[in-house]
């Protein structure tokens, strides 16, 4: 008997994490994978360009208002989702992605209408309950019922939590089997041309997170350390690119800031960019500074320089084994680490266990397993 499993995806980091489903899942005629989409993010550079890339369509979406508030939006999200299980595709698996509103409001329909839950990126903890994402991650972990992880920190983390064993798998990273499908895609963007940027010569900074952008004092914050890194490393760091978030861009239109930033002569703000010509700027940046989770992933698998404007980070592996640090918003302290990384002592990067590209494919091997 064919088994229907329905993926829920709302934001860009999910979108990025599903890429393969589809393409390993025809190996699999016993499966029906369809996949939904909450339009928690909607704007096109945020959701529809993505999907263009890898030529990857929802199969459903669920049509909400743009300007919710967090409640309104997930009681939305969950009363279509629950509308489409009961009216067009009833799963025998539901499976949520990382961290985020739509993952919760994924996990609870699944809940309430007794269909099994698997959560990708399961066990994952900041131990920051300032981030809204914890809450998401530990309540989405107390409702699954099979657990795809990606590193050994997690599974300690569930077992910790009194998670059956036999209910953990450690795949891997599926966002790492997304760069690696799409190498020749990512090389071949012409973002530096386009930009007028040199490799090496620039700064990539991405930043998002309430803690760093909601606030006047937190926006300020960001434009004294940019011109802070021109005053001091000019001869060496030509740019600041800066492809912004649109919550963080309509943060420094909200506070009156916009112009002061866009005033910099060294720094180049963009849209959000999209996929291939973001990994290019990784690929070719002398450092990254973000906030990003997915980010200090993808620098670490590819062992470029990252520091990450956080206290604290929910993948550590990216300390231990990767190419991240954490680093509170320090202007001086972030400059002194700049100085370290533009003469690093030459290292190969390690990646982490299972970050290969195939974890996606052990997915589907976990999934006959307790499906079929
Ligand atoms: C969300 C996730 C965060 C994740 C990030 C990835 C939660 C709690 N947060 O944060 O974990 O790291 O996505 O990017 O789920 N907006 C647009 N267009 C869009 C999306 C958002 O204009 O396509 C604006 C809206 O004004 C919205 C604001 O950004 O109110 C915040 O969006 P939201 O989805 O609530 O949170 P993110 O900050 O994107
Ligand atoms: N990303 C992208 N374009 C951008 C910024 C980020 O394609 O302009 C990618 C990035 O490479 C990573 C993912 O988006 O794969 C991370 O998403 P985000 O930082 O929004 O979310 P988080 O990982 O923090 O939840």
């Amino acid at each position: 008997m064919q088994k229907n499993i329905l993926i829920v995806v709302g934001t860009r980091p999910n979108f990025i994490k599903i890429t393969q489903f589809k393409k390993v899942a025809r190996n699999y005629p016993n499966f029906n994978v369809k996949i939904v989409h909450t339009s928690q993010h909607y704007s096109d550079e945020m959701s529809k360009n993505f999907f263009e890339s890898f030529d990857l369509y929802p199969d459903y979406f669920i049509s909400i208002p743009t300007n919710l508030t967090v409640v309104a939006q997930m009681a939305e999200i969950m009363k279509g989702l629950e509308h489409l299980i009961n009216t067009a595709f009833h799963p025998h698996l539901i499976i949520v992605v990382g961290d985020v509103n739509s993952t919760l409001a994924g996990s609870l329909v699944a809940n309430k209408l007794n269909i099994p839950l698997a959560h990708l990126e399961s066990g994952l903890r900041s131990f920051d309950y300032t981030m809204p994402e914890e809450y998401n991650r530990i309540l989405t972990d107390k409702m699954a019922h099979y657990f795809f992880v990606t590193g050994s920190d997690a599974v300690n983390n569930l077992k910790y939590e009194s998670v059956r064993k036999d209910r953990i798998f450690f795949v891997g990273n599926t966002m790492i089997d997304t760069l690696i499908a799409y190498q020749y895609q990512i090389d071949s963007s012409p973002i530096l041309e386009e930009l007028k940027i040199t490799a090496k010569k620039y700064i990539l900074l991405t930043l998002h997170r309430p803690a760093n952008v909601d606030t006047p004092n937190g926006l300020n914050q960001i434009i004294d350390l940019i011109q802070s890194i021109h005053k001091n490393y000019s001869d060496t760091i030509k740019n600041i690119v800066f492809p912004i978030h649109p919550r963080t861009e309509n943060n420094f239109k909200k506070y009156q800031l916009w112009d002061k930033l866009n005033a910099i002569s060294s720094l180049v703000v963009t849209k959000p960019q999209s996929y291939f010509n973001f990994q290019k700027l990784i690929k070719h940046t002398l450092i990254v500074i973000t906030d990003s989770g997915g980010v200090q992933e993808e620098t670490s698998y590819l062992g470029i320089p990252c520091i990450t404007l956080r206290s604290c980070t929910e993948r550590p592996v990216t300390l231990w084994q990767g190419s991240n640090i954490l680093l509170a918003f320090n202007e001086n302290t972030i400059c002194k680490y700049i100085h370290f990384f533009i003469h690093p002592a030459t290292s190969q990067p390690q990646h982490p266990d299972k970050w290969d590209g195939k974890s996606t494919e052990r997915i589907f091997e976990v999934l006959v397993k307790i499906l079929l």
